[in-house]
């Protein structure tokens, strides 16, 4: 009785992992910073629930949450307004109404691989025709225009990109992100711009796709970048018109956005950017420490991220990821194969540095042994 749209998707190799593992396994596999909220937010929060802001709210969002993110986001372009902004119960909700509302009849959908879990199931899950592009170390992680132009198609609708990434950390420069732009106004493509990471930058500047051309849908979420996975705020932004059309899908969808949460978020946004400086420092110590470590180990190769909190490394093991990935979950570790973020993620592991320096280590000095083990 199941539908095949849903029979065909499948839960996300990463969660295989965690499941495996026992409580004293070092955990590099988690896309979540080891962080807590900041406090602040946490007394805005329950204030919030004390105040009485426990029932429905509007489906597009809190409107002073709105103005505030338009503002936020007013870096990367001019005239936001709230009319351009809509709240999610996190980026990935915020994937499922605009993937529901753009995709019709079999339309296709590029999206990156290796690339984060969400893409290929929300294009099949809405019915569209999900086709992947690569984005490869040697390339620095960043889409080439030659490799997308071979799959674009008269069926082609969107392409979703991400940067900064999860998982390679690559982020694009402005260079390839006017390209890409370029390239989709040409095809009459929309573009579906993840950017949940935006503020984890350690070098440059995060460019975004939001700009002059009018086609482009941006996903961001507060997970990250406040440390609250589970609170569960995320945002579009996009033209006006594109807003009303996705708020029908929105309010169909989850009738509206918990409250309480976007007070706290709305606290947050105000008051707490020296939390995200000093998360992000502290990222960027950890990022440091795990390349050079990685790199001085035989058989590993990994390029410095500019963005996220993940390294991605390709190994020259006679080994599977998966298996590789076995082999270190034995010896008391998590890394995700490269394969749960899509075939061509064979031969690459990924690690989240998003755990303490004394953590890290460890689990180097792991890596070290089994190599040594392997050799
Ligand atoms: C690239 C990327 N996009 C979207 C998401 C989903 O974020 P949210 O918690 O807001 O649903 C994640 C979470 O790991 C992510 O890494």
């Amino acid at each position: 009785m199941i539908s095949q749209k849903v029979k065909d998707v499948e839960l996300s190799g990463i969660r295989k992992m965690f499941e495996m593992a026992d409580e004293d396994t070092i955990n590099l596999g988690l896309g979540q910073p080891d962080f807590q909220p900041p406090e602040g937010a946490i007394d805005a929060y329950y204030q919030a629930m004390r105040d009485g802001h426990n029932g429905y709210g509007s489906t597009y969002g809190l409107e002073e949450l709105r103005k505030e993110i338009a503002k936020d986001y007013s870096r990367y372009k001019s005239n936001l307004s709230k009319e351009n902004v809509l709240m999610h119960v996190g980026a990935t909700q915020a994937f499922k109404v605009t993937t529901e509302s753009i995709i019709q009849n079999g339309d296709e959908v590029l999206y990156p691989e290796p690339g984060f879990v969400l893409y290929d199931s929300q294009i099949k899950l809405a019915g569209g025709k999900p086709v992947s592009y690569p984005v490869e170390q040697r390339y620095g992680f960043v889409p080439q225009i030659e490799q997308l132009e071979e799959r674009v198609t008269s069926k082609t609708k969107a392409i979703i990109v991400n940067s900064p990434s999860n998982p390679t950390g690559g982020v694009f420069p402005e260079d390839e992100v006017k390209k890409i732009i370029d390239w989709a106004k040409e095809n009459g493509l929309l573009i579906i711009s993840d950017e949940v990471y935006e503020k984890m930058i350690y070098e440059g500047e995060h460019v975004s796709f939001l700009g002059d051309y009018e086609n482009v849908i941006m996903i961001n979420s507060f997970s990250k970048v406040f440390a609250m996975t589970g609170w569960r705020v995320g945002y579009t932004i996009t033209r006006k018109d594109w807003i009303e059309e996705l708020g029908k899908v929105n309010y169909y969808n989850i009738a509206c956005p918990p409250i309480a949460t976007q007070h706290a978020v709305l606290h947050a946004l105000r008051n707490e950017m020296d939390f995200v400086k000093n998360m992000t420092e502290t990222f960027q110590e950890r990022r440091d420490l795990i390349v050079d470590r990685l790199n001085d180990i035989p058989g590993f190769d990994c390029l410095k991220p500019k963005g996220a909190f993940y390294v991605f490394p390709s190994f020259d093991f006679d080994l599977t990821a998966k298996e590789l990935a076995m082999e270190l979950l034995d010896k008391g570790m998590i890394a995700t194969p490269g394969t749960a973020f899509g075939p061509t993620g064979e031969g690459h592991l990924r690690f989240s540095y998003a755990n303490s320096t004394g953590n890290i280590k460890k689990a180097m000095d792991i890596i070290e042994d089994m190599v040594k083990d392997l050799n």
